[in-house]
């Protein structure tokens, strides 16, 4: 019996794992991390991450081939192909401060790994690195003399939170990279033949090790671009009186641009987008590529702008002041079906009014623990408060921040009666019908249409 360990049980570890336990019953997963808070939720039904459909999954594998622990020595001495999936945040401290990854985490476990090992293993890179981490890592591993033989992989992973188990089970494509030397096309085909249990062998791509590590750097940054690019639009559609929703609509029917990932919003956000293009950003700086590097940084920059503006639009539409007005925040986490608040813009939007001085009443339906913790130095002027009919009672203005589509389907002329007037209405991710607001008698402010 295959024998898998993975490092890192939180967002990707524990759903990807899940999925490969349940699709390969003769394959034993394990999953270990040193957070034992996040392990004992594993093994309940109340799981440490809201994910649509993951709690299924879980519950089909756990006990049968799917295992959590605290034991990371012991996961690694049995597994013979380990995962590594623990965070890589940007750096906060020291050179490439604010730009560069993290790399502590996933270093710290490449020791580990080379110390407790009595057994060849394959290292499959999971977590999102800077091209050419494998290297490094490969160097650590064979650091001083050891007879174990560690073949490092690397195998990315596209999935996006709120649709994580969709993606998980039908991905448009699977990419593992490794040495074109023949230890390392073998590990490449025996971790081919565990995905290949259930995605058909077209979409499980291969390719060189350095080619797989920065195609993740680059799916992101080019996801988040097509994201600042249309929100760069959507600032120009509120000058001219065109409609964003329909600009990104007329474009998106040309193949070659294509429909997806043109939604204007209050800006992108999420553990991730930011992280990666500013890691891309130090990557060619790093290699002296400034051009390439000020490219990129121009789609965070655009983000920054668009979350900006958005509460520029509310405080001049509110005659320019908010002060000591009450705000309704409809929705937290950086988007619908997750419970995770990482980078979300309304931690940004919420700064933002806070520093203005409103009052501010965050609303969720599955972020409000996450939320809690987010901002504790504006703990005096931020109220929790799970229904948004009770959020918005006595409100001045209601902004809606995520698209949960609860939110598309709220009574809002019970939600009117009970707002101040006039009764503002911003909506950040373009999702209800303005018109039917506009008569119930809401001053309505969206993103990328003239007013
Ligand atoms: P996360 O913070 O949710 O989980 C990481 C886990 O690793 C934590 O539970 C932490 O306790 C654990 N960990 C850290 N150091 C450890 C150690 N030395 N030993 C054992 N456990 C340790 O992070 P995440 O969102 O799952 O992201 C993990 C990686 O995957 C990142 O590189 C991220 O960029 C990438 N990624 C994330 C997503 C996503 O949707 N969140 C998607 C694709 C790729
Ligand atoms: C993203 C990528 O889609 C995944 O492929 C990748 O694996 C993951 O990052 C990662 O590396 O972490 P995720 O951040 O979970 O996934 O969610 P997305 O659906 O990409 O949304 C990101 C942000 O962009 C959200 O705030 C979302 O609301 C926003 N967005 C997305 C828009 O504003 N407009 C759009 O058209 C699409």
């Amino acid at each position: 019996m295959t024998k898998i360990c993975c490092i890192g049980a939180g967002y990707v570890g524990g759903p990807t794992m899940a999925m490969i336990a349940k699709q390969c019953p003769d394959v034993q997963v394990n999953v270990v991390d040193i957070n034992e808070k996040r392990i004992a939720a594993w093994q309940t039904d109340d799981l440490p991450i809201f994910e649509p459909g993951l709690l299924g999954v879980v519950k089909e594998a756990r006990g049968r081939n799917l295992f959590f622990s605290t034991d990371v020595d012991q996961g690694i001495r049995d597994a013979d192909i380990i995962f590594v999936s623990v965070n890589t945040p940007t750096k906060t401290f020291g050179e490439g401060a604010g730009c560069a990854s993290d790399l502590q985490y996933w270093e710290l476990c490449a020791r580990r790994i080379k110390e407790v090992s009595i057994s060849d293993k394959i290292i499959v890179e999971k977590s999102t690195l800077p091209v050419r981490t494998a290297e490094a890592m490969e160097r650590v591993l064979h650091a001083g003399d050891n007879p174990v033989h560690f073949e490092v992989l690397s195998n990315p992973e596209f999935l996006a939170e709120g649709t994580a188990i969709e993606d998980l089970e039908c991905p448009d494509r699977v990419l593992i990279g490794g040495h074109e030397t023949e230890t390392g096309q073998k590990a490449l085909q025996t971790l081919a033949e565990i995905y290949a249990t259930w995605i058909p062998r077209e979409r499980i791509l291969t390719t060189n090790l350095w080619s797989s590590e920065l195609s993740k750097l680059t799916a992101n940054a080019f996801l988040a671009q097509r994201v600042s690019s249309i929100n760069a639009i959507s600032a120009l559609c509120e000058a001219t009186e065109a409609d964003v929703g329909e600009v990104a609509h007329a474009i998106g029917t040309d193949s070659r641009i294509g429909p997806k990932f043109l939604k204007a919003s209050i800006g992108f956000g999420g553990s991730c987008f930011k992280k990666d293009i500013l890691n891309l950003v130090y990557l060619c700086e790093s290699y002296g590529l400034p051009e390439p590097a000020n490219y990129w940084r121009q789609v965070v920059t655009m983000n920054d702008y668009q979350e900006t503006r958005f509460v520029k639009t509310m405080l001049h539409n509110m005659f320019n002041t908010i002060a000591n007005k009450r705000i309704a925040v409809f929705g937290f986490a950086f988007k619908a079906d997750t419970g995770d608040t990482r980078e979300s813009p309304a931690i940004k939007v919420c700064r933002e009014l806070a520093s203005e001085h409103a009052t501010i009443v965050v609303s969720d339906p599955e972020a409000m623990d996450n939320a809690k913790l987010e901002m504790p130095e504006l703990a005096d002027q931020i109220e929790f408060e799970e229904d948004p009919y009770k959020a918005a009672f006595g409100a001045h203005a209601v902004a809606v921040l995520t698209d949960w589509k609860q939110y598309g389907e709220l009574d809002y002329q019970r939600i009117y009666d009970s707002m101040q007037k006039p009764a503002f209405l911003f909506d950040g991710r373009n999702m209800l019908d303005h018109n039917a607001l506009f008569e119930m008698g809401f001053e309505v402010y969206s993103i990328g249409k003239g007013l």
